[in-house]
């Protein structure tokens, strides 16, 4: 029987689709969702100012591991800070939750097609001919999200530890007494987004889940993948609700210190 020739398909030209749909919506709205939080992100990070207040400690500037702060490790600027680059405690550690973040693989997605328009969207043309793919050079080192988790699980301990600190508040004598703030409050929620994100990974999935191709036969281990899987299906929710949460956290410790916004004591 003489088999049917396979169609040719043709290469679109750049925005070329049959879609129907409203499809540039969601390319638009990740650049411009992700585009503000990049500047502010950026912003925050330079400023080395107004990001503590009393017990709270903005995200952005956990661990301080060198600063001003009663929070910092370490102790005021190290000697060996550049003198050509404003120190500032969020420029030493933001490296790890940034790189985390744009090597997820939802974030590659969604800032590949809203930020490079490659493609604009599903089964819409895009500006390149060659499809290289990240098996190639140099986007090959979004494989380092795996390696990225373990500062991100890190992460997550030091930021539970900021939470609970942020119901220790400080008397006029300096002895801390429990309370809550609603920045309290601000503090752990953003560790329990933040979380819902962080062990929703698909790379935590499968680092918990077992073997290669093989889901693991240990009870416990396959508890964890099923855990891990519920929240791997909301992955992109977690991915955004932490990211204001994030930045909220960081607008709302800055506010209270620079004396903008007052921290209402519920306890
Ligand atoms: Fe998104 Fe790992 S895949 S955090």
């Amino acid at each position: 029987m003489a088999s049917t020739p396979l169609p040719v398909l043709r290469q679109r030209s750049f925005g070329e689709t049959a879609r129907r749909d409203r499809w540039w919506l969601q390319p638009l709205l990740v650049f411009l969702g992700f585009g503000t939080f990049l500047v502010y992100a950026n912003w925050a990070a330079f400023q080395g100012a107004h990001y503590t207040y009393g017990p709270y400690l903005s995200p952005f500037y956990s661990p301080e591991l060198f600063g001003n702060s009663p929070h910092a490790w370490f102790g005021p600027q190290p000697a060996w800070w550049p003198s050509w680059l404003p120190f500032s405690p969020a420029l030493i550690i933001l490296w790890a939750p940034a790189g985390f973040r744009l090597t997820c693989y939802y974030y590659r997605g969604a800032y590949y097609k809203a930020f490079w328009a490659d493609p604009p969207n599903c089964a819409v043309g895009e500006p390149r001919k060659h499809y290289i793919g990240e098996s190639n050079w140099p986007l090959r080192i979004q494989n380092i999200h795996r390696y990225f988790l373990y500062f991100a699980i890190l992460f997550l301990f030091m930021l539970a530890y900021d939470a609970a600190s942020a119901f220790w508040f400080k008397d006029a004598n300096g002895k801390g007494n429990f309370g809550i703030g609603v920045g309290s409050l601000v503090l752990t929620a953003n560790v329990i987004l933040l979380s819902g994100y962080t062990l929703g990974c698909h790379s935590l999935r499968h680092l918990v889940g077992g073997r290669r191709d093989c889901i693991s036969t240990s009870p416990l281990c396959h508890k964890a993948y099923k855990g891990c899987s519920a929240l791997n299906k909301r992955h992109m929710l977690w991915a955004w609700v932490s990211l204001v949460g994030v930045m909220f956290t960081d607008v709302y410790v800055r506010l209270c210190s620079m004396g903008v916004w007052t921290d209402v004591r519920i306890l």
